[in-house]
């Protein structure tokens, strides 16, 4: 079997997906409800994907070095074992969260892998060579290269996009619940003014993105940048001003307004801008260059860069997003500074 670049990413798909599906199985069995496994929201566990590439090495080279039964129970040990303390470490210390826990276990390490388990897994090894590798061979030549290039690509990057999220997430993520209400007074507390005014309330007329109105639109990029803004010590207010003021027009973009909008609207946005409330330098850039790199100028304030990034992110994220954004277009409701949790921007 020739290994291209195409075969390792369909084939860690395809595995991450079936992964998922035994886990889910699984776990659902044991806990007696449904249980969907996994740091990231879709259905696929990347876990599953990766040991089955480290296994489809491994058999390569018992293949090229006539690798003896005994030698292979040791090498799918060490490694699985090995994958799977990775796994956990990463888990706890990037994203701070322990997906499996083996404590209660015989012979374990800290709870990411046990003895029991790293024995199951060497069985599921030898599952994978003899019972599910040529079969799965079979279907991936049989399959066309259009397919399986449309296909890989498409879930690549609905991966990718589920793994940034969750990680940022958790980087940006308060850590206490107090933490994340002064977070969000701060928040409301820089966005109402603009929030009510009714230039940018008529943005809620507009669907942005599949569904998304554009007001939902630049609320959700204002808050996640205000919160980028936070954890890098930056001017937080010009964020949250600019932020919400970068797609300030009144037009669907789909259907009509300028001819090569993608290159023009920073511009129309600003100068809409300029008739809603008066502008910082800092809050001009941050409008202005919000489509960068596309506008070949690039930003001169790290602030308007957090802005234009996370626009992009939250854009592709509701492109790829599993189901379309609900089609609202409801007047936004102002949370009220004395009464937290009584409703959200
Ligand atoms: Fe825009
Ligand atoms: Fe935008």
């Amino acid at each position: 079997m020739e290994i291209t670049v195409l075969y390792i990413f369909f084939s860690f798909c395809i595995f991450s997906i079936i992964g998922w599906i035994l886990e889910v199985s699984y776990r659902s069995f044991h806990a007696g409800k449904f249980v969907n496994p996994g740091l990231l929201k879709g259905p696929y566990l990347i876990l599953y994907g990766t040991s089955s590439l480290m296994l489809m090495g491994c058999i390569s080279i018992f293949d090229f070095y006539d690798a003896n039964f005994i030698v292979k129970i040791f090498i799918y040990f060490i490694a699985i074992t090995g994958l799977e303390v990775i796994a956990g470490l990463v888990g706890t210390g990037l994203f701070n969260i322990r997906l499996w826990d083996y404590s209660d276990q015989f012979l374990h390490y800290k709870g990411h892998v046990c003895l029991k388990f790293s024995v199951y897994w060497v069985f599921l090894a030898f599952g994978f060579e003899y019972f599910m590798l040529l079969p799965y061979q079979n279907m991936f030549n049989s399959i066309p290269s259009v397919f399986k290039i449309l296909s890989t690509g498409v879930l690549i990057s609905i991966i990718a996009i589920d793994f940034i999220e969750a990680f940022f997430k958790n980087i940006i993520s308060p850590k206490s619940l107090g933490e994340k209400e002064m977070i969000e007074l701060e928040f409301i507390n820089i966005a109402k003014p603009l929030l009510e005014n009714s230039a940018l309330r008529t943005l809620s007329q507009f669907d942005h993105h599949r569904g998304k109105t554009r007001l939902e639109h630049v609320r959700e990029v204002a808050y996640l940048s205000f919160k980028w803004g936070k954890r890098l010590s930056l001017d937080c207010n010009a964020i949250v001003r600019g932020a919400l003021l970068h797609d300030l027009f009144y037009y669907d973009w789909l259907h009509e307004g300028p001819r090569f909008h993608g290159f023009r609207h920073h511009n129309i946005a600003l100068k809409n801008a300029h008739k809603v409330t008066d502008l910082s330098k800092k809050e001009e850039d941050i409008i202005k260059k919000h489509m960068w790199p596309l506008t070949i100028i690039p930003p001169i304030y790290m602030e308007s860069l957090i802005v234009s990034l996370i626009d992009t992110f939250c854009s592709a994220r509701d492109y790829v997003n599993f189901k379309e954004h609900k089609k609202t277009r409801k007047p936004i409701v102002v949370l009220d500074n004395s009464g937290l949790g009584a409703g959200r921007v």
